[in-house]
């Protein structure tokens, strides 16, 4: 299979916040967002697998700033690592100004997708090749992430979690 860039499974989506995705705050509901992201992700790891993907875990979401209703919302989505049917993709959310334009980053988060076949067993997929600083900060700390994932998922024992070892022992 051959090995595809970051950029490649890069994947926009902007909507607005409308009433009744809202809490009482007037501000977008966390699960709003999540739904969000979770689509945009899967659209990244389809993007870079050409399979059927399925969200296998949440491994960490910031919500470090509201959302007012009627913002803008963009979610940015790339496949930051893909392991042997596993894909790490990192997301970035940005605001828009209504007057200015610009974006202020909002929010950011990293999901777990599965590239299946369709009985729903997992398949390969291509490997990632970082261009980017940033890509290969995120790539260099993606086995990291996905052992910390596994330990907490009881699915890993946390003795055989070596980069999470390296990282205590640094
Ligand atoms: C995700 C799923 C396909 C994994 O199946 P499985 O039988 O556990 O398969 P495996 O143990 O071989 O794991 C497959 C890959 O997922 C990874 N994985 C599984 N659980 C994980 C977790 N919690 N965190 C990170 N990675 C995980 C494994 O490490 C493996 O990665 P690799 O092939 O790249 O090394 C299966 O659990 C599933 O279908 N879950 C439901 C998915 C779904 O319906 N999502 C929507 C929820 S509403």
């Amino acid at each position: 299979m051959k090995a595809k860039l970051v950029s490649e499974s890069a994947t926009l989506t902007t909507d607005l916040v409308l009433t009744g995705e809202t809490n009482p705050l007037n501000n977008m509901f966390g699960g709003e967002l999540l739904a969000r992201m979770d689509r945009t992700a899967g659209i990244a790891a389809r993007r870079h697998s050409r399979r059927i993907c399925v969200t296998a875990s949440v491994n960490h979401v910031a919500f470090n700033r509201p959302i007012p209703l009627g913002s803008v919302v963009t979610v940015e989505a790339k496949v930051s690592r893909a392991f042997k049917s596993s894909m790490e993709i990192y997301l970035d959310v940005w605001i828009e100004d209504r007057e200015n334009g610009s974006k202020q980053k909002a929010n950011e988060a990293i999901y777990t997708f599965v590239a299946v076949d369709d009985t729903g067993s997992p398949v390969g997929v291509p490997e990632v090749i970082p261009e980017t600083e940033l890509e290969k900060l995120r790539y260099e700390a993606a086995l990291r992430r996905k052992q910390l994932s596994l330990v907490l998922a009881g699915k890993m024992k946390p003795s055989d979690a070596t980069e999470l070892k390296a990282l205590f022992n640094e």
